[in-house]
């Protein structure tokens, strides 16, 4: 039994996110986390709100209410979503929780002390209607280099140029479109990441078969350019950690406080203490999943994110980690996702384009949006959803293929045994047949479950769906009925069997149904099928189940061309 940590990364705690945000981190992590459960691993799964920053305080002072008490609904809000679509965290923390201002003050006085922290003066734009620092990609202006009226601070999306604030003709805050700035000297805080390029070059060089999108990423920014610069790690912001060291203070850093990047990773180890705290589990329980001296050396550590998220987990919170010269736990994997598209173009929370977490779960159960989202997950290239597609996995995978086979068998057996596992008859070479495949068929749904190769994966459990619907087709129990009620009997044994494995084997992928499967099996204790035989002999003649209800219903074209009008976006 190895023992395995899970993060997912943080979602931001501005909105709701839509499923793009949720393919690309909670659900892949939430199957592989099941699995790795399944498989008797002991297992760690944590994820948390990332609620610092300047998205955060806008966003609640456009719902008019006080930053703390926004984040604290919002929190409930990504829970509850969470929990409908079935994402299996351990815990679920926040990155403004006191564990976490703690253990990110403590990290902050290590790399302190190492010399990997200094201070610079910086000009920054003060504005004085919205009574605050502007970060750069809230001041809008004009472009000197191509006149576009709409340019930000950071870059001019229009010409690609990158820009400082101060290049702006007519600057004027993006937030109250207020002119009256003041460019003011200011100081911060530093992290000399740039000390630190060999030790990290040389530590991802060391990372035996990461996912080339991960390296690749990590590589071009150690190298290209300027390659890793040092980053400016405090803000001039209320809301955040206040930029303190193992809770005493930094002269001139007074009412400043850590950049959002700096402590959102550091909250996967401050959720796991808050876990710790909300079990009375105590502080060895945490610390055994992230202190090498203190039991995390057999930990393996596997971090799932977007694209976007790679540089700050291959460089930044590595950086972070290792510059504390204390023994933390490091990344063991990190496994990162390309873009899911929406009918051709981007998600866009601006213009309603696209579906979010909550308007998914109203409109079909969450097992019908992570069957689609995992077996399309981006994760050798961008995938797009269309509601054509969505339509095609839900009726063709799931009604036709799974739902199909599970009510023609009990259906068929219930007509014509009862509801308990018929006996009589003997299995032979086709029984034998469908089990070889379906061993290699396991086989390889493991070995691409371990690689979290989770697109793979969900076509080797489908095609496992696909060889009992192809053994029970030959089988034609319904027909050999009249002649031989025993070789009917036989194959609907076997069947019965069958469904049971399906029960277990779908489990991490769509977790609802699978729960209703072995429920009806009267299975609900059944364990992965380390032995196959002995798995399709579980259910002896004589165990009884019953009928469910139907699994999967089918998305009629007329319900998929409204969808389509409705979420068509502005
Ligand atoms: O990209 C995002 O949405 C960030 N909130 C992810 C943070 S991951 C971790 F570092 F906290
Ligand atoms: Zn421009």
């Amino acid at each position: 039994m190895a023992r395995i940590l899970v993060t997912s990364a943080l979602p931001y705690i501005n909105g709701i996110k839509h499923l793009g945000n949720l393919v690309g981190s909670q659900l892949p992590s939430d199957v592989y986390a099941r699995y790795m459960r399944a498989r008797g691993h002991e297992v760690m799964y944590i994820c948390a709100t990332d609620e610092h920053g300047t998205p955060a305080e806008l966003a609640a002072a456009k719902a008019g209410v006080p930053v703390a008490e926004f984040c604290a609904g919002m929190w409930q809000v990504q829970k509850d979503l969470a929990d409908g679509f079935g994402l299996s965290f351990d815990y679920f923390g926040r990155s403004s929780s006191a564990r976490n201002r703690e253990i990110t003050q403590h990290l902050a006085a290590a790399l302190g002390r190492n010399g990997l922290i200094e201070e610079v003066s910086e000009k920054q734009v003060y504005s004085h209607a919205d009574g605050r620092y502007l970060p750069d990609r809230y001041i809008e202006g004009t472009c000197p280099n191509c006149g576009d009226e709409n340019a930000r601070g950071d870059q001019c999306e229009n010409c690609t140029k990158q820009l400082d604030p101060t290049d702006l003709i007519n600057p004027r805050s993006a937030i109250s479109g207020s002119t009256d700035l003041e460019v003011r000297e200011t100081k911060h805080l530093y992290l000399r990441q740039s000390a630190m390029r060999e030790t990290l070059d040389k530590w991802i060089d060391s990372q035996k078969g990461w996912p080339v999108l991960t390296t690749s990423i990590a590589k071009k920014w150690l190298h290209d350019g300027d390659g890793l610069r040092d980053r400016g790690i405090t803000r001039d912001l209320d809301w955040g950690v206040p930029v303190q060291f193992d809770g005493a203070p930094w002269s001139g850093m007074e009412g400043k406080v850590f950049y959002v990047w700096f402590d959102a990773p550091i909250e996967y180890i401050g959720a796991t203490a808050e876990w710790a705290d909300a079990t009375g589990a105590g502080d060895a329980a945490w610390e055994r999943w992230w202190r090498t001296d203190k039991g995390a050396n057999d930990v393996r550590y596997v971090q799932f994110m977007g694209k976007d998220n790679v540089p700050f987990h291959t460089l930044s919170f590595p950086a972070t980690m290792i510059g504390s010269a204390e023994p933390w736990k490091l990344v063991d994997f990190i496994k990162s996702y390309n873009w899911l598209t929406y009918e051709g173009g981007k998600f866009s929370t601006s213009q309603g384009r696209g579906i979010f977490m909550d308007q998914a779960l109203d409109i079909f159960p969450s097992d019908y949006w992570r069957w689609w989202l995992l077996s399309n997950a981006p994760e050798s290239s961008d995938s797009d959803f269309t509601w054509q597609s969505f339509q095609g996995g839900i009726n063709k995978d799931l009604a036709d293929v799974l739902g199909n086979f599970v009510s023609r068998v009990t259906k068929f057996c219930r007509s014509k045994f009862g509801e308990t596992v018929p006996e009589g008859g003997t299995y032979g070479k086709a029984e034998a047949a469908v089990t070889d495949e379906i061993a290699a068929r396991l086989r390889a749904y493991q070995d691409n479950m371990e690689a979290i190769e989770l697109r793979k994966a969900a076509a080797d459990l489908r095609a496992i769906w696909v060889a009992g619907n192809e053994y029970l087709q030959a089988a034609a129990p319904w027909s050999v009925f009249k002649q031989s009620p025993e070789d009917a009997a036989a194959t609907v044994r076997f069947a019965l069997n069958l469904i049971r494995l399906y029960g277990v084997l779908s489990a991490p992928f769509i977790p609802d149904a699978s729960a209703a499967i072995l429920s009806a099996m009267n299975a609900k204790d059944a364990g992965w099928p380390e032995d196959l035989n002995a798995a399709l002999s579980a259910l002896p003649a004589g165990h009884a189940f019953s009928t469910p209800d139907v699994l999967f219903a089918k998305i009629p074209d007329e319900r998929r061309e409204e969808l389509e009008a409705r979420f068509a976006g502005a």
